[in-house]
């Protein structure tokens, strides 16, 4: 199991976070790689009546937020635990929570219910159902709810603090950290940002549309702090929601991603001369050799990314598998991706390209070139390169 440091943070008059921060985890959902490992931000809202917990932790970890609890106030006594989202690494403890807080009651939206008593069979009568007209008063803090579906999963709702404007979004506005500061500014914006837009790539990509309705939603809320359920708290909450606002409703930059995968260095080659000649255009360039490549990043720069080119040799009648993977992600993470290029190459016999084209089915991607090469690439298909430049070059001219 992780380090797990003692400590709690109050991050506002009887408002403590009590969360865990998992060091050594290293993969989420057995896929999404943890090069900073993550935390599971649990808060603890003190009110002069009532004590509410929103959000618990990650499996394997209840006896630590228990203890962190015991801090600001006695876990038996609790009157709330507030489950924003279903998912285990939120939820999973709450069951534990109402187990030791008899009275508790489990506070969630509409198909949050439906969710806790499928995955944690939370008996119906410890639920308290809330939408966007319900309060809790705690006394002197008064939480208000946010209906947030499909943040990632349907049942999201976010929580809202209004005597300290604090708004808790669960994974929303989320990122993978779990060293010792817990403020974006303490980090540097600039690394928060990115990091936060890894997250966005990886968990909240598909979901840009509802994820620009709430982002509006909170932008009327007038928040003094966004506190998520991993990773770093916005002090500035500004800082954040500009990026998302930009990155929900798809504003792309003048850029191309290249991933690719050479075997003999014929694909390497050119996937080598466009980048060069795409400089050369005064474009921005971001290129992957994905056999030493996050694949996390490869998903970060698909958040703004008009064109993709992969690069990859045929395989056994079909594409490299290593360069299928981008290619499949362009499509699960319904990156907003408008342009695609393969660049690849044979021996003997193609399978390549229609094994893209079949990977790119039922997207609105148009494929705007493809280089196949036998052998090692000449002049005809380094000119062929060139040609494919300038057809990004053009394209780009949208953005
Ligand atoms: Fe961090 Fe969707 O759970």
């Amino acid at each position: 199991m992780a380090e797990m440091p003692m400590g709690t943070l109050s991050i506002a008059p009887n408002v403590f976070w009590v969360g865990v921060k998992h060091y050594n985890r290293r993969l989420f959902d057995g896929l999404i790689p943890l090069p900073h490992g993550t935390s599971y931000n649990a808060y603890l809202v003190v009110g002069k009546d009532k004590t509410a917990l929103i959000d618990t932790v990650n499996p394997g970890f209840e006896d630590v937020l228990v203890d962190k609890i015991k801090m600001h106030a006695d876990p038996a006594k609790i009157d709330y635990v507030i489950m924003n989202h279903a998912e285990p690494d939120h939820a999973f403890a709450g069951k534990h929570m109402l187990s030791l807080a008899k009275n508790a009651k489990l506070v969630t939206g509409a198909k949050g219910k439906e969710a806790a008593m499928m995955y944690f069979d939370i008996p119906e009568d410890r639920i308290i159902v809330v939408d966007e007209s319900s309060k809790l008063e705690l006394g002197g803090k008064t939480l208000r709810f946010i209906d947030a579906p499909w943040l990632h999963w349907p049942e999201t709702i976010f929580t809202y603090l209004e005597e300290d404007r604090i708004l808790f979004p669960c994974d929303f506005f989320g990122s993978h950290i779990a060293y010792g500061e817990f403020y974006a500014d303490e980090y540097g914006n600039e690394l928060s940002v990115d990091l936060a837009k890894l997250y966005f790539a990886e968990i909240m990509m598909p979901f840009r549309k509802p994820g620009a309705n709430a982002v509006e939603k909170v932008k009327k809320l007038g928040v003094k702090m966004i506190a998520p359920s991993h990773g770093v708290i916005w002090r500035d909450p500004n800082v954040i929601l500009e990026p998302y606002t930009r990155w929900t409703n798809e504003k792309m930059k003048k850029k191309v991603l290249i991933a690719y995968v050479s075997m003999w260095g014929s694909t390497e080659k050119m996937a080598h001369a466009l980048w060069e000649a795409l400089v050369k255009k005064g474009i921005e360039v971001q290129i992957y050799d994905l056999t030493n490549s996050d694949i996390g990043h490869v998903a970060k720069e698909l958040v703004d990314t008009p064109v993709i080119v992969v690069g990859g040799p045929t395989v056994l009648n079909g594409i490299h598998p290593v360069a299928a993977y981008p290619t499949m992600l362009v499509k699960q993470l319904r990156a907003p991706t408008k342009y695609a290029a393969l660049l690849t190459s044979h021996g003997w016999s193609g399978g390549a390209i229609k094994a893209v084209s079949d990977l790119l089915a039922g997207t609105k991607i148009e494929i705007i070139g493809v280089v196949d090469v036998k052998g090692p690439p000449k002049k005809p298909e380094f000119e062929k390169v060139m040609a494919l430049a300038d057809t990004i070059e053009e394209k780009l001219k949208a953005f």
